[in-house]
């Protein structure tokens, strides 16, 4: 969650019982990090560092989780408009996973065809495969499910052939307050690429009803911040 997953803060819920932690969002080049200026003028939480710092400093906060937590996975979530600057961050220093947002709805992402804009590119597929080419580290790409206009089976299917080792879904439905269990079942069902399930996982119905979709892992984000997370993911 941009402005507040970042490494002191993932280090309090690891126990939880996660075994990967993102940080970010981050913003990683000129466009990306000016979009995030303007969305921080308008008062929203957002990380701020400039060019000549970001990738250090992912790579001081990769340091400060394995110190503590060798066993945990470390994904960073990214913003760029191109590839490189992506590439860049799959090669830091123990970092597991990158993680290409093309999630994000912020209008400031979305007018530089960034986050969920990025579903809506004709050369998704290429920009992907640049990254999961040229990275020591896996590849993830988080898409937000159900984008007007958009078949999120293709992007799926897309996501895959482009060779990323994860699809990580927010199965967002508009007007629903719960994840489209549906379509997670049916997206698992389609790609052999390992499926990360998210939205809506805010209690152990919920968490069970994301289990049972075949998802290969989850994620959870505003119960974790909003203190809801009243049980212990380990044990499930
Ligand atoms: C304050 C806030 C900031 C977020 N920032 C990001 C982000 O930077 N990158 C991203 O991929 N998703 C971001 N998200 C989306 C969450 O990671 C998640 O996909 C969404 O909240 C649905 O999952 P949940 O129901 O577990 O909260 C953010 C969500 C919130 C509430």
């Amino acid at each position: 969650m941009a402005g507040i997953t970042n490494a002191d803060f993932l280090n309090k819920v690891i126990p939880y019982g996660f075994d990967v932690a993102t940080l970010g969002g981050y913003s990683l080049d000129a466009p990306t990090i000016e979009a995030s200026q303007k969305i921080i003028q308008r008062g929203r939480k957002e990380f701020d560092f400039p060019l000549d710092e970001i990738f250090i400093h992912i790579e001081n906060e990769v340091a400060s989780i394995k110190n503590i937590h060798k066993d945990v996975k470390v994904s960073a979530n990214v913003r760029a408009t191109t590839p490189q600057p992506i590439i860049e961050v799959g090669n830091i220093k123990n970092l597991d996973i990158v993680e290409i947002n093309c999630h994000c709805r912020q209008d400031e992402i979305l007018n530089i065809g960034c986050g969920q804009e990025m579903l809506k590119r004709d050369n998704l597929g290429n920009f992907i495969s640049q990254v999961v080419d040229n990275t020591e580290s896996e590849v993830s790409v988080k898409i937000r499910a159900n984008v007007d206009g958009i078949d999120t089976f293709k992007v799926a299917s897309l996501i895959e052939q482009a060779g990323a080792n994860y699809l990580h879904i927010d199965a967002m439905k508009k007007g629903v307050f719960e994840a489209d269990w549906e379509l997670l079942e049916s997206i698992c069902n389609m790609v052999n690429i390992k499926v990360i399930g998210n939205n809506s996982v805010n209690s152990k119905e919920n968490l069970e009803k994301m289990i049972a979709t075949g998802v290969d892992g989850f994620s959870i984000a505003r119960s974790v911040i909003s203190g809801k997370l009243d049980f212990n993911i380990a044990n499930f």
